[in-house]
């Protein structure tokens, strides 16, 4: 069974570990790998962030991914991987869903969510589609494809507690 749950200050090792996965420190935007010391500092940080929103996924309550939201303004941006046991399995894109429907859930004021993937990373590119993500092109800044996903309006009746 799969769960997507709260990141929480006991999961820091965890992070750490799936932060230097290999193929994580391929796929990823900062330099190579993390000292633990700097993951402690920016994991510390990033957890009492209101900017920022991580979650751990389960399955069969082993932790199988990450999933992080950064947020600015009304886009946040994703973050994501799965444990090297847990790839392969046509989990990614059901992991993703369920985290951007936590996370949509619990910041109404976000409005769309943003994914920055390098263009080899074939199974990250297919993710997104398959969450009819839109491609928005290549990002040269970022070096990277852009997709994104707009958020349906939050429902009336929800917000008021009918
Ligand atoms: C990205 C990542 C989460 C994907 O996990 P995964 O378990 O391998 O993904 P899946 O098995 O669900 O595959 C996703 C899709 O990509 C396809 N795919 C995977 N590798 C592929 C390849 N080399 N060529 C073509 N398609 C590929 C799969 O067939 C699947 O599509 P389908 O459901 O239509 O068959 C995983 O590779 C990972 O953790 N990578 C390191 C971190 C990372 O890249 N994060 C994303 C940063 S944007």
């Amino acid at each position: 069974m799969l769960k997507v749950r709260q990141a929480l200050r006991s999961d820091s090792k965890q992070f750490f570990a799936w932060r230097n996965d290999p193929l994580v420190v391929a796929s990823s935007f900062t330099n190579g790998v993390i000292k633990k010391r700097d993951h402690q500092r920016w994991y510390d940080q990033k957890l009492v962030s209101d900017d920022c929103s991580m979650y751990v996924v389960e399955y069969n309550t082993e932790p199988a991914g990450q999933m992080r939201f950064d947020i600015s303004g009304s886009e946040a941006t994703i973050n994501y991987s799965l444990d090297a046991a847990f790839r392969g399995r046509g989990l990614a894109a059901r992991s993703v869903n369920r985290a951007i429907a936590l996370f949509a859930e619990e910041h109404e004021n976000v409005r769309s969510i943003v994914a920055f993937v390098k263009a080899d990373n074939v199974a990250s590119c297919r993710v997104f589609e398959k969450l009819n993500f839109e491609f928005d092109g290549y990002d040269r800044k970022m070096e990277a494809n852009r997709f994104s996903l707009h958020l349906a309006e939050p429902r009336s009746d929800r917000l008021t507690g009918d």
